[in-house]
């Protein structure tokens, strides 16, 4: 197969891209007042505006050639087959199944693998409605009131993420929360106010050897022992979510507390799963089944529809576009949702950790960019934060906008004024404001000719500025899996695009083993030699500060 920039789309590409230089987005709208209509796109009420991104019809019919000779719907069959698409580690890639509402098998290895997909929904709704009913208990008798999920990375941030934005759907009596970090601080913050009896842990690790996890776990452990007073709580207050049943089981997990998680569903896609479990506590099971029945719906849409009217694959190509043709290097995911404050967050880690790779499915570095660093925050903090440098900086950086049109709460005139933002700064980015709207505006705040003059340099906004804007009717637990599942799929075409294995994660490791090996240096007050001088230096001032 040719490789990513010897495509005749790619070539077609570069010399397309030539006409965009010094084109202005607003002019793009003055020539053409349908370019809302022509571009954006639909599914039910969920609506991706990609109007104000520098693209024509040409533009769109080029990037989906380069879709087609790097053979994405070739790529994409192979996911859906269960071929092992994540070579390195010889797996599938199959998170797909986790959420498929179709009767359509999904096989792996030739078995179809939705009777076990099946099997764990329903011991999730089981466990969840005897947890969430109180007919299960902890070891003294008492109705749980607070769930602890121990996890990291896949395992943390999709779930935390999920809960935080279904919130309104959530039950009164149970507080969730996110135990991830090693910093023991986290512990101590999370555990701080809460009571043994009534606490249920669920360490949640698709491997069960993380060691931020497995520290985490056996400090709770520890800590909920030592409070009641009795080993054989332990049983009662732990479940397990993992891919490890041994390394469960040996922790002290009880066989019918463990929920079973399978190599093919990676880490950072496996919040379908039975690491959605914190999810179902919290909202219920109907509400886990009605988030995963949207993501399946995306699939669907995904799976069928014609590429220029398919949004995820709009979404990624117009990344092809910006990162490979205008050489952009960062992307904001800008949820105009309070709700949504961790999207960016487990947005980093989906791209990030999927698509930040420099070495193709040939083992050859990869002579273009990959991912771009992914960041963001709910609007309007972000306002108040990082947007100085999206709007006036020297980076170019391309955004998405989320907002939903109806809020979850009543406040009609906070509402009214966050979705006035959501609006005023995708029109901000695009047409920026000239000298003359400056001047107008400096005049109109009663500064005289000479300050003006000074000022104006200040005061201009380039604009040109290219951003998608996402809305949909309200947040509930449907549109939130379309939203997730838009993003994986995204994620997913992208990785086809750069020729690289979306589901591995090497680049983790280095540090990981590292870490490992000076953790065993740091225990004496021995002089360190074994490294550079900068990090001998560090471990030995650290040494020298911890004291004895
Ligand atoms: O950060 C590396 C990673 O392997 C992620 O891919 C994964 O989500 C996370 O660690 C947690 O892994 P586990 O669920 O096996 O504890």
């Amino acid at each position: 197969m040719a490789y990513l920039t010897q495509f005749p789309a790619w070539t077609k590409l570069t010399e397309h891209r030539q006409q965009w230089f010094g084109a202005q987005l607003r002019d793009l709208f003055q020539e053409d007042e349908s370019r809302f209509e022509k571009f954006s796109l639909q599914l039910d009420d969920f609506l991706l505006d990609i109007s104000k991104h520098f693209i024509t019809e040409e533009t769109l019919s080029l990037l989906l050639q380069l879709a087609n000779e790097a053979t994405l719907p070739a790529w994409t069959n192979k996911m859906l087959a269960g071929d092992k698409i994540n070579h390195t580690e010889s797996r599938a890639a199959l998170h797909i199944a986790l959420r498929n509402k179709s009767k359509r098998p999904m096989l792996v290895d030739g078995l179809d693998v939705m009777p076990s997909v099946n099997r764990v929904l329903r011991q999730m709704r089981h466990f969840s409605d005897a947890v969430r009913t109180g007919q299960l208990t902890g070891f003294t008798g008492k109705k749980f009131t607070d769930v602890v999920n121990i996890g990291v990375g896949g395992s943390d941030l999709g779930t935390a993420m999920v809960c935080e934005a279904l919130d309104p759907y959530a039950s009164k009596d149970i507080n969730v929360h996110f135990l991830s970090n090693i910093d023991g601080n986290h512990f101590q913050q999370i555990t701080r106010h809460l009571n043994p009896e009534t606490t249920l842990f669920i360490v949640a690790s698709k491997t069960f050897t993380t060691q931020e996890t497995m520290v985490n776990a056996e400090t709770a452990r520890l800590w909920l022992v030592n409070l009641i007073g009795d080993s054989q709580a332990v049983t009662d207050h732990f479940v397990a979510i993992s891919s490890n049943i041994g390394a469960a089981t040996k922790f002290g997990v009880a066989k019918e507390n463990i929920f079973e998680l399978w190599d093919w569903v990676g880490g950072r896609f496996s919040l379908w799963s039975a690491i959605g479990l914190p999810i179902a506590l919290y909202v219920g099971m109907d509400h886990f089944e009605d988030f995963l029945a949207g993501a399946c719906e995306m699939d669907e849409h995904f799976l069928t529809a014609d590429y220029r009217n398919n949004l995820p694959v709009m979404m990624a190509m117009l990344g092809v576009w910006y990162i490979n043709f205008f050489d952009v290097r960062a992307h904001a995911v800008l949820p105009y949702d309070q709700q949504l404050r961790g999207l960016p967050a487990y947005l980093c880690q989906a791209e990030m950790e999927s698509n930040g790779k420099g070495v193709d499915r040939q083992g050859k570095p990869a002579d273009y960019l990959t991912s771009p660093i992914v960041f963001g925050d709910a609007g309007t903090d972000g306002q108040h934060s990082f947007y100085q440098l999206l709007h006036q900086g020297t980076q170019f950086t391309t955004s998405d906008f989320i907002v939903a049109a109806r809020p979850s709460h009543n406040m009609e005139s906070h509402h009214e004024i966050l979705i006035s933002n959501y609006f005023a700064q995708t029109e901000a980015f695009m047409n920026g404001r000239g000298e003359n709207e400056a001047i107008k505006s400096l005049k109109q705040q009663g500064y005289d000719d000479k300050m003006i003059k000074s000022l104006l340099p200040y005061k201009i906004f380039s604009g040109n500025k290219p951003s998608t804007s996402i809305m949909y009717k309200q947040l509930d637990p449907k549109t939130l899996g379309k939203l997730i599942a838009l993003y994986e799929h995204k994620i997913f075409v992208q990785g086809v695009i750069w020729n690289i294995n979306s589901f591995d994660q090497m680049g983790v490791e280095l540090g990981k083993e590292l870490a490992r090996s000076i953790q065993a240096e740091i225990h004496d007050e021995k002089q360190v030699t074994s490294h550079d001088s900068s990090t001998n230096g560090l471990i030995n001032y650290y040494k020298k500060l911890r004291g004895n």
